[in-house]
């Protein structure tokens, strides 16, 4: 039987995700693992933050804490946005952990002593003036290929391409902004060189893989592979495991893959099953499956594959399902400009099935795509609202309205209903080919197509009127369209999983399997049950909203916050001192806490997004200072009456709240 060991690239963890990640791996891999569970197969999706390499120390040193707490910081945003998303990781583990560390040194080791590892004096850039190198993205330039500015010192992020050494045109220090000199420093090198007929063979036989990933593997063997730099002269990393080595450590991209490894040994030890690993990465039977963006296709197709036939004993990749680039609103998406929508902002406005539609609508499989707001408006009012929802809502509506709830368990099918009946059969079954084959716009489209056709015959069948003259085809009619509901509840379940959870349990379906859905009977009473509404429209003005926040910086100083604005109208603001009753967390939402307060002899209540910082524990019973004539907004279903003050830096990982001193009282005024 065969296995699938399913990865998705391990994201930096310097940052929150956005849909760029989403639409490069995370949302094809989970759709494509959720699909071959439901075929039964036998499936462990991998994932993990990569905690490593110049990225994360940058965002240290801009932020003035450890790297260390870096990771840590965003390694739990990333966990939990994804859950919250529904992308279901076996296990997403981190690659700081010692025995991640231990892993990578292994590897290195084990090329070192197989002679794959040599030593070699290269030119690299370095800064008089911070006293230190400047690997990869410590240097940005104009890119020597495509001449676009802002490249990296490791890749261009407008042509993909990797970078030779020392090769950027104008290059300037990322940390001072000057431009450095060029130093020799001694570093290890891949023998790339060694594998290139090996490796040639491999990417030869992927006669499967999706032509971009093969052709632009195969393009690097073209030229001839040459050795690559796999150390750095950073401190944060795995350190070389050999003596007299100190201030270097393995390049990220060394270390990285080798976190899949090391994420699946997590798993297992866990459920203390500590060689059950070996089987999901040695075994023939197990087919390797990387999901990434295509900036990581070189490092996944030629010199991942490169390390593991040098240490030996490992599954190559079977496939690289590799996406192309999501562009936002007609422009190339930019987290420093703001120009991105994040993920775990974005949970707590919207359900996350309305995303996870309309980016699977829009995938950029073949060639980059665009995600704007309105075309986010209309997958969601125009499809999941208006052809998903409508079609089962009227059906279940008329069910217990016009028919006591009662679905038959004896109908007569005509040729009619038997051909939409086998229509959704075949739907069913071009879904799931299409996500075999990785073409899941296809699959969502067709999905989607399910309850198009179902209104359609919803529509001809005309049970309003049926209702009147002839009860037995009603009875007949309705159990057809109670078919198509439940073929939607499972159908869906890879793409839209939370809303067809949801009417799983309304129908009463709880396991199923792919393949039969169609056997599935509906229940025969339906009555005194009630479905919630699935999706509900989103205005036009919710939309521009959204559109306006494109390209705003969040912190202050560089936003409307530095107008100047007069005495009066800062007066309009109430700042009162108010105690804290009683605080608790608001259930959903990790960031939000529920405050009660007195504000001397009136008491209210707020809702404020100090959760991750702050415990309930930590506020009963302090005074803390609220704009008390805020308007009041609901915050996941609780009206919160002002809001409190804060200090935060850019990036929101440190919030303190402004404790007034313990003599003030509350309800007494600032100002
Ligand atoms: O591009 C990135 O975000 C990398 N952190 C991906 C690493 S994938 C794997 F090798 F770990
Ligand atoms: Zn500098």
């Amino acid at each position: 039987m065969t296995r699938y060991m399913v990865t998705a690239a391990l994201p930096y963890a310097n940052g929150p995700i956005h849909i760029g990640h989403l639409a490069g791996c995370y949302l094809p891999a989970d759709i494509f693992v959720r699909y071959m569970r439901l075929k039964g197969e036998d499936v462990l999706f991998i994932c993990g933050s990569d905690e490593h390499g110049v990225p994360i120390t940058i965002k240290a040193e801009e932020m003035k804490k450890t790297p260390q707490e870096i990771v840590d910081y965003y390694h739990d945003i990333m966990e939990k946005s994804f859950k919250a998303f529904g992308v279901n990781f076996d296990n997403f583990s981190k690659t700081s952990l010692p025995l991640h560390h231990k892993n990578a040194q292994e590897f290195f080791t084990i090329l070192n002593e197989k002679k794959y590892i040599s030593k070699k004096t290269e030119k690299q850039y370095y800064c008089e003036k911070c006293k230190r190198f400047l690997p990869d993205r410590y240097v940005e330039g104009v890119c020597p290929l495509c001449k676009s500015e802002g490249s990296r010192g490791d890749q261009c992020d407008a042509c993909g391409k990797v970078m030779e050494n020392v090769s950027l045109i104008d290059p300037k220090c990322k940390l001072c902004g000057s431009a450095p000199v060029i130093k020799d420093t001694e570093h290890f090198y891949l023998d790339l060189d060694k594998f290139q007929d090996k490796l040639k063979e491999y990417l030869t036989g992927k006669t499967w893989w999706k032509e971009n990933v093969r052709e632009y593997s195969l393009g690097w063997l073209k030229e001839g592979l040459r050795p690559r730099a796999i150390t750095r002269d950073i401190d944060w990393g795995v350190k070389v495991p050999i003596e007299g080595y100190d201030g270097k450590v393995l390049y990220v991209w060394f270390d990285a893959p080798i976190g899949y490894i090391s994420s699946t040994m997590e798993y297992f030890n866990r459920l203390n099953k500590k060689d059950e690993w070996k089987k999901w990465w040695t075994d023939p039977n197990t087919k390797l499956i990387h999901f990434l963006g295509k900036d990581n296709i070189v490092f996944h197709a030629v010199i991942w594959p490169a390390m593991l036939m040098g240490v030996g004993g490992y599954n190559l990749p079977y496939d690289i399902p590799a996406n192309e680039y999501l562009n936002l609103e007609g422009k190339k998406l930019s987290t420093s400009r703001n120009w991105a929508v994040w993920l775990d902002d974005y949970l707590t406005r919207y359900k996350p099935d309305i995303l996870r539609y309309a980016l699977a609508s829009t995938l950029p499989e073949n060639k980059d795509t665009d995600f704007s707001w309105n075309d986010f408006q209309q997958r969601n009012n125009g499809e999941l609202a208006d052809i998903y929802g409508n079609f089962i809502n009227r059906t279940i509506q008329f069910i217990i309205k016009y028919n006591d709830g009662k679905v038959s368990a004896d109908p007569n099918l005509n040729e009619q209903d038997a051909e939409f009946l086998k229509l959704i059969e075949n739907k069913i079954k071009i879904i799931g080919d299409s996500i075999e084959s990785y073409s899941i716009r296809k699959a969502s489209y067709e999905f989607m197509d399910i309850a198009r056709e179902a209104n359609k015959y919803f529509t001809v069948q005309e049970p309003w009127v049926l209702g009147k003259k002839d009860k037995d085809r009603l009875n007949t009619v309705l159990y057809v369209c109670m078919k198509a509901v439940t073929a939607l509840a499972c159908a869906g379940d890879p793409f839209i999983p939370f809303s067809s959870k949801e009417l799983r349990d309304f129908l009463g379906i709880d396991k199923f399997k792919w393949d039969e859905i169609m056997k599935i009977e509906p229940s025969e009473n339906i009555s005194g049950k009630t479905l919630g509404i699935l999706f509900s429209k989103i205005e036009d003005s919710v939309i521009e909203e959204e559109k306006k926040r494109l390209g705003k910086k969040m912190d202050a100083g560089q936003t409307e916050e530095s107008a100047e604005i007069s005495i009066d109208d800062f007066k309009k603001v109430a700042l009162v001192v108010a105690r804290v009753l009683k605080a608790e967390k608001v259930k959903g939402a990790d960031k939000l806490l529920k405050l009660s307060l007195d504000l001397g002899g009136e008491n209210r209540e707020i809702v404020a997004g100090v959760a991750l910082h702050y415990s309930p524990e930590d506020l009963e019973n302090k005074k803390i200072v609220i704009v008390k004539n805020l308007k009041p907004a609901k915050l996941r279903g609780i009206t919160s009456q002002g809001m409190l003050l804060a200090a935060s830096n850019k990036d929101k990982t440190r919030v303190k709240i402004l404790f007034p001193d313990e003599s003030c009282e509350a309800g007494d005024t600032i100002g």
